[in-house]
């Protein structure tokens, strides 16, 4: 017979962006304080946390498939005498609230991406109502968030994520994230400051600084401008044990010319951009109420370049968008030909219960969503293959980051975010090493240490 332990094991289960991702780790950090211990088996976890995307329809449709083989496992559970809860938390949890308690009884608790500090005390209620919590306290959370353990900042590796600046203004037409995760807002510096030294202090060499518009960042500093991301880059970069810093995603509307001075200035930010442009057409850009053109979106990425002539872009794109001609789809095409992408996100559109878009006249069908997806994707495959095999020859600054596959070797990434592999010592976790590039195979550098 085993004896129950007292320690209760959690699941957290994530869904969607890089924002999530981060607040999937905090998640963990908070019930960590708590008495629960992150696991990522099933079998042994007392609570499971679904941690959902809803800015596709297939994201937000994961959910209620992975809640009807939940239900199953916690009817087992209950047979067996056991307690297992489950909470759904994230985007779905913010569009959808009583709804999803409404669709699947199993549920215990609904909890928004503004609201997951309040964690511990809805677990710990007697009572047995199910509960939703989606409220907006954007500052109140950062607030009472708790730092990671040691150990468990430990367990993030060498690189880690620190979100800066949530929410969004834009009301792109197309898109949910205004609904669900509320107006912009961004951090204090002096905040983001702390926590970045807090994963230095334990061995994190890389960070990117997250927000849905992160170049929009304004945060205060200690007194009481409103810093621009290009000197929260600066602040950043002077904290000791910093090799690298990164940031995501960006908007075309909030470039500046300081963010170029950045990248010119600062060795520690690396070459690279992600810059979601989402159509080459100025009428599809009309539409999707992007509120800028393709002319001002060259403008954006030739002003960077003129600063930082080895930087590279990437970028989300959307097919099949409302009213999306065979001509608005080439003129992405010959935007993509014209920047010379590093790597891209594309996707089908998806229509959004709630947004602009999903009222709009002249839906694409399937089938020409499926085609022009394809087209882009193939493009967009040769231009990234490109940029990879131009690094044969060259000798590149690898952030060390794991073992690599076969015994003896170890695997990093490259200034642009490309992945090596090279034969070094294990204990190399952790340095910036120089490598001299060999071969290029299919998603993978190889390289050998100068
Ligand atoms: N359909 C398809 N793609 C979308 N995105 C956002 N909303 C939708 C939608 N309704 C894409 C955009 C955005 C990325 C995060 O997701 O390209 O930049
Ligand atoms: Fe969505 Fe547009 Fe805001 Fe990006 S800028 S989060 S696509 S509304």
């Amino acid at each position: 017979m085993t004896t129950p332990s007292a320690t209760k094991r959690v699941l957290v289960k994530s869904y969607g962006c890089q924002m999530n991702v981060y607040d999937a780790e905090r998640m963990t950090d908070i019930l960590d304080g708590q008495g629960y211990q992150a696991t990522d088996n099933i079998d042994n976890a007392d609570l499971i946390i679904l941690n959902t995307c809803h800015i596709r329809e297939k994201a937000a449709d994961k959910v209620y498939s992975e809640l009807g083989r939940l239900r199953e496992l916690k009817a087992e559970r209950k047979n067996a005498g056991q307690d297992f809860k489950i909470v759904v938390a994230g985007c779905v949890a913010q569009a959808e609230g009583k709804q999803i308690l409404r669709r699947e009884p199993a549920v215990d608790l609904v909890i928004g991406p503004q609201s997951y500090q309040n964690l511990p005390e809805l677990l710990a209620r007697k009572s047995r109502s199910r509960h939703v919590d989606t409220e907006f306290p954007v500052d109140d959370k950062f607030k009472s968030l708790p730092s990671p353990s040691n150990e468990r900042a430990k367990a993030r590796g060498v690189s880690a994520f620190v979100t800066i600046q949530e929410g969004c203004d834009k009301f792109c037409t197309f898109c949910v994230v205004p609904y669900t995760r509320g107006s912009e807002y961004s951090r204090p510096v002096a905040d983001v400051l702390a926590e970045v030294k807090r994963l230095t202090d334990v061995g994190i060499r890389e960070v990117t600084l997250l927000g849905q518009n992160v170049n929009a960042y304004h945060g205060l500093d200690e007194s009481g401008h409103s810093a621009s991301l290009g000197e929260l880059l600066k602040r950043v970069s002077e904290i000791s044990g910093i090799a690298r810093i990164r940031y995501t995603t960006s908007h075309p509307l909030e470039m500046d010319e300081n963010l170029a001075f950045a990248h010119r200035d600062i060795p520690e930010v690396m070459p690279y951009l992600h810059l979601p442009v989402q159509s080459g057409s100025d009428k599809i850009l009309g539409l999707m109420n992007r509120r800028h053109t393709m002319h001002d979106y060259l403008d954006s990425i030739a002003m960077m370049r003129r600063h930082r002539n080895d930087i590279v872009f990437s970028s989300d794109f959307i097919v099949g968008f409302p009213g999306e001609t065979d001509e608005d789809f080439q003129a992405t095409l010959t935007l993509i030909e014209e920047v010379g992408f590093a790597s891209a996100y594309s996707f089908k559109y998806s229509v959004r219960p709630g947004t602009p878009a999903a009222e709009m006249d002249d839906q694409i069908p399937e089938d020409v969503k499926d085609r022009r997806l394809q087209i882009l994707q193939a493009l967009i495959a040769k231009q990234q293959r490109r940029h990879q095999d131009s690094m044969v020859g060259k000798t590149l600054d690898i952030l060390v980051e794991r073992k690599g596959r076969y015994p003896g070797q170890m695997a990093g990434k490259s200034p642009h975010l490309l992945a090596v592999a090279f034969d070094a010592p294990s204990d190399y976790i952790g340095r910036v090493v120089q490598v001299r590039i060999t071969d290029s195979v299919t998603n993978s550098l190889v390289g050998t240490l100068v």
